[in-house]
């Protein structure tokens, strides 16, 4: 049975739309079926779309830059959604060359398929460092050190909501004549955590992500000390709530082409929402973390120090690639401003490298 039969199944048995969170999480991770637990190729050229450690090997390695500032040889590093495992081959490689390795490199993956691709990459690239790459599949304890999570938080489901006359509620997903379709639900949405638009007009269009929330709840729990870096495209909470973004953040990947449209290519393409960075960061502080900085990706990027690997290379063709590389990650109209990077830290007081340049945390 195709995925989105089982999903029309769900609705069906339910006799009642399913919250979006719901459908998202089946089309993503349902066992074998769901888009990042299939088979099939999704980062890079051949897939459906170009993260930043795909895009260029720097990227890592200004991310382990940033982890050798605090790390100590009796920390470790834990990376959620490690994708491709290229990014902990980077981080792994630059730490080997700072001589700063961490004592434990964790993966949590909840994509089956994507942890052997994981040991595929990571066995490949750094054979001599496998012993200390460990997957996991909860969250360790008392982990101290530092936490990764690059273009995570989007992946995690969040429900879509519409204002009616005086209040939100959540757009759920029905099924009518054999389609899947937005149904709104009849009870008024009442947001644990999030703060919604005060006076957004009606029919506007929101997500809100209480998974994602959860999640940096249950990250404070897990560590004792460290820092924890998030790294994914987003806004604060004004410009997210802002009256032009009328119709949400919501978009689908399928072969490098954007759609606002989930119910087509169920399991094969990817579907993702902006993060609320205001909302994360006030759930990081309620946890009981700092705000140990937020800025663009151009900026952290930058403040890590990103152009000396451009001075240093000799090799004048492999100098023009990564020009060509660093303009796709720093540049306002490639990833440079569209994606942030949020720092929280716990019993850790640091003034982090990659803030240097630029912190924004008093936007959030
Ligand atoms: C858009 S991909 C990003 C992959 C990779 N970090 C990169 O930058 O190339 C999202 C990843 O997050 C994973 N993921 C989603 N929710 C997760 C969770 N709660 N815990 C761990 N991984 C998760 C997915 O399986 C997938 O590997």
């Amino acid at each position: 049975m195709s995925l989105e039969e089982i999903i029309k199944n769900t609705i069906i048995q339910k006799s009642e739309p399913i919250g979006f969170d719901e459908f998202m999480d089946l089309a993503l991770y349902y066992p074998a079926k769901g888009y990042y637990s299939a088979g099939a190729q999704k980062f890079g050229e051949q897939g459906d779309f170009v993260t930043a450690p795909e895009t260029s090997d720097l990227f890592g390695y200004c991310l382990a830059r940033q982890c050798a500032q605090i790390l100590n040889s009796k920390n470790d590093i834990l990376e959620f959604g490690a994708g491709s495992g290229v990014l902990a081959s980077q981080i792994l490689f630059e730490l080997g060359r700072l001589d700063k390795l961490p004592n434990k490199y964790y993966i949590l993956e909840v994509s089956a398929e994507l942890k052997h691709r994981q040991k595929e990459i990571i066995n490949k690239v750094l054979p001599e460092l496998m012993d200390r790459v460990v997957w996991l599949d909860t969250l360790p304890r008392n982990f101290s050190g530092v936490v990764i999570a690059n273009e995570v938080l989007d992946a995690m489901p969040a429900k879509r909501l519409i204002k009616k006359k005086n209040h939100f509620v959540e757009l759920g997903v029905g099924c009518k004549d054999g389609q899947l379709v937005w149904q709104p639900f009849q009870r008024p949405y009442v947001s644990q955590k999030a703060l919604l638009p005060k006076d957004a007009a009606t029919g506007y269009v929101t997500e809100v992500n209480a998974r994602a929330m959860a999640w940096v709840n249950s990250l404070f729990e897990t560590m004792n000390q460290g820092l924890v870096l998030l790294v994914d495209y987003g806004m604060g909470r004004d410009e997210y709530f802002h009256p032009q973004r009328g119709e949400g953040t919501l978009r689908c990947y399928y072969q490098h082409k954007a759609s606002d449209d989930p119910f087509v290519h169920v399991g094969q393409q990817d579907i993702t929402t902006s993060v609320n960075f205001s909302d994360v960061a006030d759930q990081a502080k309620n946890s009981g973390f700092t705000i140990a900085g937020y800025a663009t990706q151009a900026m952290f990027l930058i403040s890590l120090g990103i152009d000396e690997y451009l001075s240093v290379e000799t090799d004048e063709s492999k100098r023009i690639g990564l020009a060509q590389q660093i303009k796709q990650l720093v540049l306002p109209s490639a990833m440079g401003e569209s994606f942030k990077v949020l720092a929280l830290s716990k019993n850790r007081q640091v003034k982090l490298n990659g803030f240097k340049e630029q912190d924004l945390t008093h936007k959030l």
